[in-house]
């Protein structure tokens, strides 16, 4: 494989218009000085707020870098890995919950929210890291978990000692009846409910394990916007605000009906969220520079996940549709178009995400007959072929730097790592593996150690002598690690890096538009700015590409200048006007 990038002979005449791509290694030369934070007041660099348009890396600490040698990733690990980040191109690195935790759910059951889980390090390092980040140009967003809490949090420890009718109890949702209270189900499997030495029963929404916090409680609304400025007075960007839409329920805890309308569920999506969120909003705008709140929101209504994002509450929301999104050219165009159209009047950027701690890992998604991504239909042994589903989940992480918005890359996507699907049983942690049986795969698989370097585990991800990594990388990622891909110019990192340097410099130039435009059935290309377009092939046939359109970057080798299956381009064309591909009857073989 081959990536092509083109450097322009002629520069632009409009300021406007930068496809000029000699630009690409002005805008984050690794070897440069640090530059000052893009997007604050500061810097007057961009007159976007940096979130709007920003590249966030997720960082899941526990399998990033091991730098104590006890086979957990570190804060530590991470510092010293800042530099890969930098020349990756990211701007804020989101920090998957670090704190201390019994880890029933992998750290989303926190015992302390002001303090850091001490396998990762202490309070002062995670200080450290976000001013050595925010010296190299990189943000920090933390994970805030405010719909449940564990169940050894002071709290809940508190409320279980009191007892029946106690006021510690009301900060949950205690309820003394004979059976569990109603037939909700966990998220992960079973009833939602369970019953205590005392007789009453406690609800929660994920495992036993993460009992839910009553939100019609003072106390509850109290400490988290505590949380919330302990973190902001920390110098973070931003939080990540875990489950948002659950926090609050029908205090009637009725049954849901066969096909609720909107806010009419019991526990999702409820209005009354949209105050909590304001006045976190509040909060935020408090601060000089202002700090953001990301949602996860699982909301198959995009209008409705937009009421979220109205200009006095969340910033941005992750785009579960396109993550969801089968590989399919129709399917794509109507959840770009559909995000894009919510988002709009709001005025909030749409977000583009292809993988996450949850979900399957793209090279393996995008390699199967079913290309879309779904928790209730994931099993594993399912027949993938990685070299289809790699090319794929290359074409489509350039289709997502080109989108307007943000986007989202989770730690070993910029690597094509494949999820792994054979991790003994008695290494297996996740608790949606562990309460169905085995039935679901649970979430291990997505979430093992980065591998950094030479050709057996665990691939630098700790040095030597080090305890056994947590989970096992597989003994074929040799070719997979940072080392080897880095000067690999037809690695998918390679493409990352080269994709969001080009991104940064951004070819369609400032807050271009995107118009589809019209390129075949098989084709899904749009137009930004005067000159760009991005063209993405889903067909068998090569589509010929416009004969005074210049390639800057291709997720895959061109056949003979011809754009093949399953292949994104980015085009400039040398007019001032955005090329428009050959009309499919002009679509075939011939290069140009
Ligand atoms: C969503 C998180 O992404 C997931 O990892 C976690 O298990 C649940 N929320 C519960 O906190």
């Amino acid at each position: 494989m081959r990536i092509v990038v083109k450097f322009l002979q002629s520069n632009v005449g409009s300021a406007n218009v930068r496809c000029d791509v000699t630009q690409v290694e002005l805008a984050r030369d690794p070897s440069s000085e640090p530059e000052s934070l893009p997007g604050s007041e500061a810097d007057g660099r961009d007159d976007q707020p940096w979130w709007r348009n920003a590249v966030v890396y997720q960082v899941y600490v526990r399998s990033f870098a091991d730098a104590n040698g006890d086979g957990v990733g570190d804060l530590a690990g991470v510092r010293s890995q800042l530099p890969y980040l930098r020349d990756l191109g990211v701007d804020a690195l989101w920090f998957n919950p670090w704190y201390p935790s019994p880890l029933a759910d992998n750290g989303y059951d926190i015992v302390d929210y002001r303090a850091i889980d001490p396998a990762f390090g202490t309070l002062d390092e995670a200080e450290q890291l976000i001013s050595e980040a925010r010296e190299l140009g990189i943000r920090t967003i933390v994970d805030v978990v405010p719909n449940h809490v564990s169940n050894e949090h002071p709290w809940f420890k508190a409320a279980l000692a009191a007892g029946p009718g106690s006021p510690e109890r009301e900060r949950f949702w205690f309820r003394t009846t004979e059976g569990p209270p109603n037939g909700w189900q966990s998220i992960f499997g079973g009833s939602a409910w369970t019953q205590v030495e005392d007789g009453e029963w406690y609800l929660h929404l994920f495992a036993p394990e993460q009992p839910d916090l009553n939100w019609t409680h003072p106390d509850v609304w109290a400490e988290h916007e505590d949380v919330l400025r302990f973190w902001f007075d920390r110098g973070v960007a931003g939080v990540r605000i875990d489950s948002a839409a659950l926090l609050v329920k029908d205090p009637t805890l009725r049954e849901p009906a066969d096909e609720p309308g909107p806010g009419e569920h019991p526990f999702q999506d409820r209005d009354e969220l949209h105050d909590i969120y304001r006045g976190w909003r509040a909060i935020a705008n408090g601060y000089p520079e202002q700090r953001v709140l990301v949602g996860e929101l699982w909301l198959p209504d995009a209008e409705r996940l937009a009421r979220y994002l109205r200009p006095d509450e969340l910033h941005t929301a992750f785009n579960f549709d396109f993550l969801s999104c089968p590989w399919d050219r129709d399917a794509l165009h109507a959840s770009i178009e559909s995000a894009l159209a919510a988002h709009a009047p709001v005025d909030a950027p749409t977000t583009w995400v292809i993988s996450n701690h949850d979900v399957t890992r793209p090279v393996t998604r995008y390699g199967r007959d079913d290309t879309s991504f779904s928790f209730q239909t994931k099993r594993e042994g399912t027949p993938t072929d990685l070299a289809r589903g790699t090319r794929r989940a290359r074409a489509a992480a350039l289709l997502s730097m080109a989108l307007p918005g943000s986007m989202y890359v989770y730690q070993g996507e910029e690597l094509g790592l494949p999820e792994v699907e054979d991790i003994p049983a008695e290494r297996r942690r996740d608790p949606m593996w562990i309460r169905s049986g085995g039935v679901d795969p649970g979430r291990d698989g997505c979430r093992v150690p980065l591998p950094w370097s030479g050709d057996k585990p665990p691939f630098g991800f700790s040095g030597p002598d080090a305890a056994p990594p947590w989970l096992d990388p597989p003994g074929n990622w040799g070719s997979l690690t940072v080392a080897a891909q880095t000067e690999d110019p037809a690695s998918m990192l390679s493409l990352y890096r080269t994709g969001l340097r080009l991104r940064r410099s951004a070819p369609w130039g400032r807050d271009a538009e995107l118009r589809f435009v019209d390129a075949g059935e098989n084709v899904l290309a749009f137009a930004r700015g005067e000159r760009f377009t991005c063209l993405v092939n889903f067909g068998s046939e090569p589509v010929a590409l416009p004969a005074d359109a210049d390639v800057l970057i291709a997720s895959n080798d061109l056949e003979g200048g011809a754009v093949p299956q399953d292949t994104t381009v980015w085009l400039c064309q040398a007019e001032a006007q955005a090329p428009t591909p050959a009309p499919p009857d002009r679509i075939g073989k011939e290069g140009r």
